[in-house]
């Protein structure tokens, strides 16, 4: 069995459906609410355990009413969550979607999760692993930490750099795998095309294209991989989280980066078929029964 360490978010997300967003100062009526399990890091953490990883998370819930419910969710994944603290005075990670026309946008407050120190990190867990994933929605200065602990202890490491920001040369290159999407590319690397960044960082940046599926370079030429056609797309929420861990668990489980790659599509487009980031992901079950499934 594959170990995979997840270090990152643990959210609830608040979802509202409507026909369209309001104007600054405007009120629209919405279509529907629901309250379901989110943050990137949990999410992640969620789609490699399905896929059937042992997966351990690192992260912080605060000390409201959320904080029981998303420890619980998690443990009913069978995700390890003994490093996952509770944080008194603060509030539970929260994200509050729009979802308009099947796509969404997100308003995320971190809280809890911004109390992930790095010395809630230990190198003897990040040693554990065969493979450790991380995303934007933790400090900096903790990914940092991991990124070298990582490198100390030779685990590879995938930095999801979502929500976009900026990042230093010296840590991209530390990491092993970079996964943002084409709006978080824009933000890393402002001056360049996306052609050269990908040449650049040849079998590390891997840039998910939505609809399109995946791309990177491979030291001689660009590799691109479709998505998979799903014919009944209900939420997108979620894709780019299960891409993440599908990718963690195929590295992990020694496939190569292309067929790594091709199963992460896969893993995310049938995540968009049901409601909710968590929900639409699927077990390897699920995975073998579609032809594209080659692994
Ligand atoms: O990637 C999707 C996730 O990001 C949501 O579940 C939400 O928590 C947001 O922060
Ligand atoms: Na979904």
């Amino acid at each position: 069995m594959v170990r995979i360490g997840v270090v990152g978010s643990i959210s609830t997300d608040f979802v509202v459906e409507a026909s369209r967003r309001p104007e600054q100062g405007e009120t629209v009526f919405g279509d529907s609410f629901e309250t379901s399990f989110g943050g990137k890091g949990a999410n992640q953490a969620v789609a490699t355990a399905r896929l059937g990883a042992d997966v351990s998370m690192i992260g912080a819930v605060g000390d409201d009413e959320f904080a029981e419910h998303l420890v619980t969710n998690l443990q009913n994944e069978n995700i390890n969550t003994d490093a996952v603290q509770n944080v008194s005075g603060v509030p539970s990670g929260s994200a509050i979607i729009t979802l308009v026309e099947r796509d969404n946008s997100i308003i995320y407050v971190a809280g809890a999760n911004d109390e992930v120190k790095p010395e809630d990190i230990s190198k003897e867990l990040v040693k554990s692993f065969d493979i450790v994933l991380v995303q934007n929605e933790t400090p900096v200065e903790t990914i940092e930490q991991l990124i070298d602990m990582c490198n100390e202890v030779d685990t590879p490491i995938i930095l999801n750099p979502a929500p976009a920001r900026e990042m230093s040369e010296a840590y991209i290159a530390k990491v092993d795998y970079l996964t943002p999407n084409e709006s978080e590319v824009k933000v890393l690397f402002p001056e360049e095309t996306m052609e050269n960044i990908l040449q650049k960082y040849p079998n590390k940046m891997i840039v998910t294209l939505g609809a399109e599926g995946a791309v990177f370079f491979d030291g001689k030429s660009h590799q691109w991989i479709p998505a998979v056609d799903v014919p009944d797309v209900v939420d997108t929420t979620g894709a780019g989280d299960t891409f993440n861990g599908a990718l963690a668990f195929g590295l992990a489980s020694g496939l190569a980066l292309e067929e790594s790659v091709q199963f992460a599509n896969l893993a995310g487009s049938l995540s968009i078929t049901k409601k909710g980031a968590q929900a639409g992901m699927p077990t390897l079950e699920i995975m073998r029964e579609h032809k594209e499934f080659n692994t």
